[in-house]
């Protein structure tokens, strides 16, 4: 039987940072239950921004910028578990995870990475400064079809205080743990504290213009709010649960019925676009 791996993958620049030594716990944690595990600091690592060619959508092909995101995308491929630990920074997470989550265009749509078991930890220094940090990591992982059962906040500050704070130390290592046993089980339900939205957990809510719907920004799935003496409900029906954003099949309809229909306008615009784009170009110096 082949061993299960699991690929640690830090979004800090730190060297021995929280975010490093929380995934490293992690990892220990994943080896006890049996596991070869990995690590990758990503920001070691060349990622490009995107360029929009669009080889991927209308050509099938991998990604065609020669730099190092298409092996990170093969190392999470190649792995069974993938856990990331990415600091908070300005409420968000770091910028290396939007830049993977544009690069993530080609394996979102080759499904090369669904299935797989994750887990995050984020560690932070200032309560109320976290409202959007784990839109990135769901965005990033949910869309890549990672079957995320675990997300950690962790309150810790100063560089490689992380060890300081035994109860930090021993969630991050129960994570490891529980991802390697979930690959194991084969359940991949989620174990972590439960949120609002019932797909990524988060607690973020979007209220539409009807002033009664209420929709999660990552995975768009929709409800309605109920307030009982004084309390706030979120219901949210078992079909609008099942129709999420993130299912393999919503992503192909995406792909297929409203991307890549765009190429016939492209196309048949071809003239009018060079008319009426001259009066842009070079306008400023660019
Ligand atoms: C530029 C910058 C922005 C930060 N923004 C936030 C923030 O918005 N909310 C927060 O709780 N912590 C914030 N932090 C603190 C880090 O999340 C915290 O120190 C974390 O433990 C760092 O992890 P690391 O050692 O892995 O980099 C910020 C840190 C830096 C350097």
């Amino acid at each position: 039987m082949q061993p299960m791996k699991v690929l640690g993958l830090v979004g800090s620049v730190r060297r021995l940072g929280n975010s490093e030594i929380l995934t490293k716990e992690a990892l220990m944690g994943a080896e006890e239950e049996g596991a070869e595990v990995e690590i990758l600091r990503l920001t070691d690592y060349e990622v490009k921004p995107c360029r929009g060619c669009a080889a991927c959508l209308f050509q099938g092909r991998d990604c065609v910028i020669e730099d190092d995101a298409n092996f990170i995308f093969a190392k999470m491929a190649a792995s069974d578990g993938i856990i990331v630990g990415v600091p908070c920074y300005i409420l968000e997470a770091t910028a290396i995870i939007k830049q993977l989550i544009d690069r993530g265009f080609a394996p979102m749509q080759q499904n090369t990475i669904r299935g797989k078991v994750g887990g995050v930890i984020v560690p932070y220094a200032t309560r109320g400064w976290t409202q959007n940090v784990f839109q990135q990591t769901n965005t990033w992982l949910l869309s890549l079809g990672v079957d995320i059962i675990d997300q950690l906040l962790i309150h810790v500050q100063g560089l490689s205080e992380a060890p300081l704070f035994s109860q930090a130390i021993e969630r991050a290592r129960t994570l490891g743990k529980k991802v390697v046993q979930a690959i194991k089980r084969g359940d991949h339900s989620y174990q972590g504290e439960e949120g609002i939205c019932p797909i990524c957990h988060d607690r973020n809510l979007r209220i539409l213009k009807d002033m009664k719907t209420v929709e999660c920004p990552v995975c768009a799935v929709r409800g309605t709010l109920q307030v009982e003496g004084g309390t706030i409900t979120v219901v949210f029906t078992d079909e609008a649960i099942r129709r999420h954003r993130w299912t393999e099949e919503n992503l192909r309809r995406h792909f297929t019925y409203h991307l890549k229909p765009s190429k016939a306008f492209f196309i048949k615009t071809k003239g009018e676009r060079k008319k009426k784009t001259q009066k842009y170009k070079g306008y400023l110096g660019m």
